[in-house]
Parts: structure tokens; sequence; C-alpha cells
């Protein structure tokens, strides 16, 4: 081949690979379900990045629950997840449950006042001061002594809270954490349970097992070369199964069949059909489905949370500040800055839904304030229309926006404040 001709082949051939290469346009309207949104916001919203949890959708979440965690199961909700009075009463009633899992002190006596009839899990082990708070600050009927668990993980801290009973002058219900495989802390060994069963045995005045609570999302989370799944969940169950083999060999009066036995989370509560020692499941993000939750023991679930903000600037192509040369390139290589918009507010821990195919421009950065949004021709999207995101994981970013909005046939139906 002559030198001439195999420049121009070259040529070609790297021309071909970067249009290969090159990103395709990808923007699309809004479908009918966000055209309905944000007509509604733009009639009856806040004008503002607001939250919507859509209830028909939350309906259905629920009920895929409710039709896994069944009689003589409980249906456990995390509070954490759900962090709205209204939003919890709501799926407390749908789904018949009075059990609350907590995380967070403020949040535990929120619970206690606004459930006086509710049964209380705290989900992780508490500095001993935030229970000594929790019992300053109770307010109501909730009468923690028969309603409340305390989740401890090690002997030290059960003789924390041994004395903390103690200078309370009650008796503290006392659930044991335990390392089911996720070695996120919790009891690992028989010697440690024996001795910490042994010292709730020994105080009754002060002290009362309540039961066990072994949490288990390495089983869906871990990549194949760990094991399968089915390997993973039977290792961990097999653990569960031998620390209550223990304490019901050794320490039969701490036994009874109404011990909490709490299992599973979000990405797990599936697997839970298949065995029938836990008798206490907590879910709380499956029912919004933020999208860390896209994977395939929740494929029954639909996204239910949504945040919706106004679109305040369309600026027309993408323009870096002062960079004109970067930002000609970059137009004529990447057709999805064929637009850019800001919007109020912004670097959520989200990702954007609709329309689809929008994206921030990495080079212009992030901004709380007024984020940049780009887009192939074709979004359809015109200043004080609606960019909706869904959260990334609910317990924070539900947090950020005051009242959750309550939607139901497309219409904004009620405003529900959120825990403090
Ligand atoms: C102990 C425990 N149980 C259950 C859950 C599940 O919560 P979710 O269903 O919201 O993922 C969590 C989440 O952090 C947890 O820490």
């Amino acid at each position: 081949m002559k030198r001439r001709h195999f420049v121009i082949g070259a040529a070609a051939l790297g021309a071909g690979a970067a249009l290969a290469l090159r990103p395709r346009a990808e923007a699309q309207p809004y479908d009918d379900y966000f055209r309905a949104l944000n007509d509604e916001l733009r009639r009856n919203g806040p004008a503002r990045p607001c939250l919507l949890i859509d209830l028909d959708r939350l309906d259905r979440n629920i009920d895929a629950v409710m039709a896994s965690v069944r009689a003589p199961r409980h249906y456990r909700v995390v509070e954490k997840s759900l962090p709205s009075p209204k939003l919890l009463d709501y799926v407390m009633r749908k789904a018949g449950t009075k059990r609350l899992m907590s995380f967070h002190q403020p949040f535990a006596n929120a619970d206690a006042r606004l459930f006086p009839d509710g049964d209380i899990l705290i989900g992780k082990p508490l500095p001993v001061r935030a229970a000594e708070r929790f019992y300053r600050e109770l307010q109501g009927s909730f009468d923690p002594s028969r309603q409340m668990q305390w989740l401890v993980d090690t002997p030290e801290r059960l003789q924390q809270y041994l004395e903390l009973a103690q200078g309370l002058g009650t008796r503290l219900r006392i659930n044991i954490e335990i390392d089911v495989g996720l070695h996120r802390g919790g009891v690992a060994d028989d010697e440690t349970l024996s001795q910490m069963l042994a010292l709730i045995q020994a105080q009754p005045q002060q002290l009362e097992f309540s039961g066990f609570m072994g949490y288990d999302p390495h089983v869906t989370a871990l990549p194949r070369f760990a094991g399968s799944r089915d390997a993973l969940f039977a290792s961990a169950m097999q653990a569960y199964e031998s620390r209550v083999a223990l304490l019901r060999s050794q320490y039969p009066q701490l036994w009874n069949e109404k011990l909490t036995l709490n299992a599973a989370g979000s990405p797990t509560y599936k697997l839970h059909e298949r065995e029938n020692l836990s008798n206490d499941i907590s879910v709380g993000s499956a029912l919004l489905k933020p999208t860390h939750f896209d994977i395939d023991t929740l494929a029954a679930h639909v996204p239910a949370a949504f945040i919706a903000t106004p679109v305040l600037k369309a600026v027309g192509p993408l323009r870096l500040p002062e960079l004109d040369g970067l930002s000609r390139l970059a137009r004529a290589w990447d057709p999805n800055t064929r637009e850019m918009f800001f919007v109020y507010g912004g670097n959520w821990m989200a990702d954007y839904e609709s329309p689809q195919g929008l994206r921030r421009n990495s080079l212009y950065g992030k901004s709380s304030n007024q984020e940049n949004v780009t887009a192939s021709a074709g979004s359809g999207l015109a200043v004080d229309d609606h960019v909706f995101l869904r959260p990334q994981q609910s317990e924070a970013v539900l947090l950020e926006f005051g009242d959750l909005l309550a939607v139901r046939g497309g219409r904004i139906v009620e405003q529900w404040p959120v825990l403090a």
C-alpha cells in the first residue's frame, strides 16, 4: 500500500471510531406521568424545590411488602427511611402494624409521643447518654418498660444500660445485635453472647431480654465472587440460628415465643419468605424505592418519591464561563450540551429522572443554589417547568425540602411535615 493511502485509511478509521464514541442525543420530553405532575406543580406547587410522595405508588409498594411479610411474622417500619409522622402513620395504618425501627434519639422520642401504643426497636446501639436523654424527654403514655427495645452490642454497653436502669429505677428491655455476616459490629461469638445473656438473667429487676436483631444487606450487595446469594443467605441464617440455639439451650428462662427475632431490610426482605426463624421483618426504603434500591429483589416495587424543582433559566447552548473555545468543542462533540438550564437549588443526593436525558455539566460544577442542567434538543423544557429527580436514598434526602407533598392521581392532596 502506498504511504498516502495508508494515511488516508488510518484517518478515516480514526474518524469512524470517534463518531462511534460520540455521545448520542438523549433528551426525551416528559411522559404522561411527569407531564401531569408538571402541570399540577405549575398550578398548585410551591414554586421551589419540593419532595413528592406518590401515594398510589406507595400503596403498591406497601402491598408488595404485605404480600411477603405474612402472619405470624410481623412487619416493622424503618422510621429513618420514611421520616415524617404522617407518612409513618399512613404506612402503619395501611400495613396494620405498630412496630417501628428507630435510629435517632430525637426521632425515637417523637415516635413515642406520636404513636403511644407503638413498639419501638432501636436499630443501632445508641450511647447510653442518648438512652438517658430519651427517658428525660419522654412525653405521653408510651411505656418504655413494655414498648421499647434498646439495641445492645457488647457486654460493656450492656453494663452501662444496666447502670442506667438502676439509676432510673426501671427495667430496660434489651435486644442484642448479632453479626450474621455484615461485620458492622454486633455479637459474633457464643462466649460474648453467653456473657451478655448471663448478665441479663442475673438482673431481672433491671433488664429484660427482648430478642435479637441480625441485619443482612450484604447478602444482596456482595459481588458474585463472594459466594452465591443462596449461599450467603444460608450462612447468615445459620449464624442467626446458632445464636438462637445457644439462647434456648443455655438460657431457657430467657426464651419465649414473644421474643422479637428481627431480620432483613429492604434489599433482603423477600429472601426471608424461605426461612421460618425470624418473626419480625424491617423494611423502609423499598416503600419509596430511591435509586440505590434499583435491585432485582425489589423488581415489584416502583419509585414513589421524586424531587421536583422549577427551571429558572433556559440559556441556550452550553457556555462555560470565559472558556469559549472549550465550550465550542464540547458542543461540537456532545449533542447533550445543546441546551443549558439553571434550576432552583441542586446538589442533592439524587439522579435526574424526567425529562429523560438531562445531566449536570461537571466542568460548570455543582451548585446548591442554581444548578446547571444540560440536554440535547427535544427535552421540551421551558422556564417554570419542573425537573424531576429520584433521591438515591430516602433517609437524608427527605429531610431537605420542608413539608413533603403527598400526591394522588397526579394531584397534590396533603402536606406532611418531616421529623426534626
Ligand atoms: C438494622 C437495620 N435494619 C434494617 C434496615 C433497613 O432499612 P431500609 O429498609 O430502609 O433499607 C437498616 C438500614 O440501615 C438497618 O440498619
